[in-house]
């Protein structure tokens, strides 16, 4: 017998409850040991992916299959993502902001995943050479992709303008160099790039400072305030060999909560792009996820409601022009990963360590920016979990630890399989070979189907690159 585990629950818009303890992009390190009542309960389902069951025995299962088996059959650690739970973000993304939506693949970037949102109606938002190059191999066309970068180099733009990328987001004066030397040089081969102008509307979001961007003391975009934006739509109106300027862009930053911070921006960037006459206006991305017990974030749909609303109340004409990049709310709760644990050390008065297979080479999150995670047993995933642990990784460095206090059930031994929730975004896109771990695999589940989308790095892998 198989049960929902939950249904899905929408959040009230703005709606905020953080815990003290493990908020995400906490600001120090979190006291030890202490924790709050709610935590101890069962991991809440609104922190699994959509498809997520429990059967009959208590064990997970997501896309029709039992984690604890695929866990068994690629090992550990591996990134377990539900293809439904994607598929249906992007879908949400297209409803809410029309056809120029972009998923921003930085959040997570595979063949698989570029290809999954163009079939759901998104464009591409693609930040390097790279991205754009993986993009291409997934087959999405061209057209469909939007390039981002504070500093694209000349290769990079000449693969964009060669494979006739459908929007380069300009983010300086030396990008505007670039881009004017070399459609000259193309001299009228292919068609002008279309152009989006990235401007700082000067406002700070509340969120890690590093991942703050809408600021003026920015690396990115053009400033409002000190009349950059203005002369940079300027100077690309009037390139010699021509770009065509069709729109003006925004990101003030990522894992945001507080959507007055959006209303905010646009109350001074609808009256910039008011008197341009453009057709987009992008606001990049940046919607919050609840990656903690106490969290919950809105959806695709309210945050885009809310943007709509602030757009008409700052005066735009016609709110289709309007358009977005989200990323982490588009794959982040889409994804798990489990490990396993190896090694529990128990220092009586001070804390236990659970070791686990993997650590800050698949998610450096919790080490960048004092991100919080739940983990629990995939095997009783309704359990309460009263033992309070420190589940560290396999890296050789104190700093090495993924959840600091996580509330796990009491049986939790060595041997055992240990997921972490929620780590669809920026985990397996910002991972690294640190102590040559090899990288986990990844994935997809979906109508009891599987199919890896990124196989597991070997040590061949590791020694590839050698000379
Ligand atoms: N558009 C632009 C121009 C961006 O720079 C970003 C993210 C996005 C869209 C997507 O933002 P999202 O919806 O995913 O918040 N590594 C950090 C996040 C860095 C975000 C960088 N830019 C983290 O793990 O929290």
């Amino acid at each position: 017998m198989v049960r929902r585990a939950h249904a899905f629950r929408p959040a009230t818009i703005g709606q905020v409850i953080p815990d003290p303890l493990s908020a995400d992009c906490s600001p120090g390190p979190l006291p030890a040991g202490v924790v709050t009542a709610g935590r101890h309960g069962p991991l809440p389902s609104h922190l699994l992916p959509e498809t997520a069951e429990v059967d009959g025995l208590g064990r997970l299962r997501i896309g029709g299959l039992d984690v604890l088996d695929l866990a068994e059959e690629l090992g550990t650690p591996v990134f377990i993502y539900d293809e439904e739970h994607l598929r249906r973000r992007c879908r949400e993304s297209r409803q809410a902001f029309g056809p120029r939506v972009a998923y921003a693949s930085k959040a997570f970037l595979c063949r698989a995943m570029a290809a999954l949102a163009h079939e759901e109606g998104c464009c591409v938002d693609v930040s390097t050479g790279g991205e754009l190059a993986v993009a291409l191999a997934a087959g999405v066309p061209a057209e469909r992709l939007v390039l981002h970068g504070n500093n694209k180099s000349v290769a990079e733009l000449e693969a964009a303008l060669e494979a006739g990328v459908g929007r380069i987001v300009v983010d300086s004066f030396d990008e505007i160099d670039r881009l004017s030397v070399l459609s000259g040089r193309r001299n009228g081969a292919g068609r002008r790039p279309r152009v989006l102008v990235r401007v700082t509307p000067g406002v700070e979001a509340h969120t890690h400072e590093y991942v703050m961007t809408g600021q003026d003391d920015s690396k990115f975009g053009f400033g409002l305030a000190s009349g950059d934006a203005s002369r940079a739509v300027e100077r690309l109106r009037h390139l010699s060999s021509g770009v065509q300027l069709v729109g003006v862009h925004a990101h003030i930053g990522s894992q945001i909560f507080a959507l007055e911070a959006y209303e905010r921006a646009l109350s001074v960037l609808v009256p910039f792009f008011n008197q341009l006459e453009l057709e987009e206006l992008c606001i990049g991305g940046g919607l919050g996820v609840a990656y903690v017990t106490g969290e919950t974030a809105p959806s695709i749909t309210e945050w885009a409601q809310v943007l709509r609303q602030a757009a008409g109340a700052a005066g735009i004409a016609d709110l289709n022009v309007l358009s977005a990049e989200p990323g982490r709310s588009i794959v982040a709760t889409a994804g798990l990963t489990c490990y396993t644990a190896g090694t529990i050390k128990h220092l009586p008065g001070l804390r236990t360590y659970v070791s686990v297979d993997g650590g800050m080479s698949d998610n450096p999150r919790p080490v960048l920016y004092g991100s919080g995670y739940e983990a629990f047993l995939p095997r009783e995933v309704t359990a309460p979990r009263p033992r309070v642990v420190t589940v560290v990784g396999k890296h050789c460095e104190s700093g090495d630890v993924l959840v600091r206090d996580a509330c796990v059930p009491e049986d939790l031994s060595v041997g055992d399989v240990l997921a972490t929730p929620v780590t669809g975004a920026y985990g397996h896109s910002m991972a690294s070979n640190y102590n040559k771990v090899p990288r986990p695999p990844v994935v997809f589940v979906k109508d009891g189907r599987r199919r890896v989308v990124v196989r597991r790095e070997t040590y061949s892998d590791l020694l590839a690159l050698e000379a």
